[in-house]
């Protein structure tokens, strides 16, 4: 399943914001359009936002590559600024962009039209890359899941949020791959309800058991011993460890901390701020109010009350067991064993 990639000279996106009722792709050649698209979450989750952030650097450099030189380069930083611009927390937005600035810096003497075909070639790599990563990464995290074990998962860390296969739900399908006959429950993941309308589609395509709950019942399932491991993604890791992930996740964290639970985070390298030493520094994207109020368009909430939607929080390290990446599973100290990662 794959929410992004190119095609014929165009961007496609499974529009995730119709699913799981109506499977809609729409293609995209304007970079501007591509940015409208992450902002409005036609295409979500940390890596599939890298992946299309990257080919939107490259179909900018298309649009302009018949300018001279100097006004071509100047051009690009308005396309990777408005970019970037998009949405403020999953770092591998950012870390993509940053890779195409780099081919464009690293090439500057050469013409347009060749650093067009260079940053086409980085933005492909990008995408494949983030799909050996799920392997690698599914690989390495169905070592921890046990034959029969049911797993508690929070927003949709799967295929549809990266290039293909996942990375918390790749872990779970490289069990499932392995004949483990594990089983999975999904948060639904208020306000936006990507458990319930992509990890709970994704799974259920697949044939891999899955049962859907709304979020306050992952307590009650883990006190009747229902739940074995807590798997998920992320959105960005600070230095010491600590998560940022779809909000809800800290408290799932939370709760699998009082039931003696493990807590494991799925995330590729691309998804490590290194440059970031604690939690306390990632910016928490605030999102309209209307994601609250309404449902599929119906208001559920009355008019004038006061409301927030932040939509991710930051998991503290010290309730993380372990962090699955595609060079192997890194422990706790964090602050140690994160930075290792970075020269592997
Ligand atoms: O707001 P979203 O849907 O982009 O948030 C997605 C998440 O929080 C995912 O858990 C995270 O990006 C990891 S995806 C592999």
């Amino acid at each position: 399943m794959k929410p992004v990639y190119y095609e014929n000279g165009a961007l496609k996106m499974l529009d995730q914001t119709l699913l799981p009722t109506e499977e809609v792709t729409h293609s995209y050649t304007d970079y501007r359009e591509i940015a409208a698209a992450i902002v409005d979450m036609i295409v979500r989750g940390a890596p599939a936002i890298g992946v299309t952030a990257g080919y939107g650097v490259y179909f900018g450099a298309l649009e302009f590559e018949g300018l001279p030189r100097g006004a071509f380069l100047k051009e690009m930083e308005t396309v990777c600024q408005v970019l970037r611009a998009t949405r403020p927390t999953a770092v591998n937005l950012f870390w993509a962009v940053d890779r195409m600035e780099g081919v464009i810096e690293n090439n500057a003497e050469k013409t347009p039209a060749e650093i067009t075909a260079l940053l086409k070639t980085e933005a492909d790599a990008i995408c494949s890359e983030d799909i050996q990563m799920c392997r690698d990464m599914g690989a390495y995290g169905a070592e921890l899941i046990h034959r029969k074990d049911t797993i508690l998962t929070h927003c949709n860390a799967g295929a549809l949020a990266t290039a293909d296969y996942g990375t918390a739900l790749g872990v779970v399908r490289a069990a499932w791959e392995a004949g483990k006959e594990i089983s999975v429950y999904a948060d639904e993941t208020r306000p936006f309800l990507q458990g319930a309308r992509l990890t709970a589609y994704e799974l259920h395509k697949d044939g891999i058991p899955v049962t859907l709950i709304t979020d306050n019942m992952a307590g009650w399932m883990m006190k009747q011993g229902k739940i074995d491991c807590v798997v998920v993604g992320a959105d960005r890791i600070a230095r010491n460890g600590d998560v940022a992930n779809k909000i809800g996740t800290y408290s799932v964290s939370i709760l699998a901390k009082a039931h003696g639970i493990p807590f494991y985070v799925a995330a590729p390298t691309s998804t490590i701020d290194f440059n970031m030493w604690s939690g306390d520094d990632i910016v928490i994207e605030e999102r309209d109010t209307r994601e609250i109020s309404h449902i599929k368009g119906q208001q559920i909430a009355p008019d004038g009350v006061r409301m927030e939607n932040p939509a991710f929080d930051v998991t503290p390290h010290q309730n993380v067991t372990a962090i699955i990446t595609e060079k192997g599973v890194v422990y706790p100290p964090f602050d140690l064993s994160i930075p290792r990662l970075q020269d592997k």
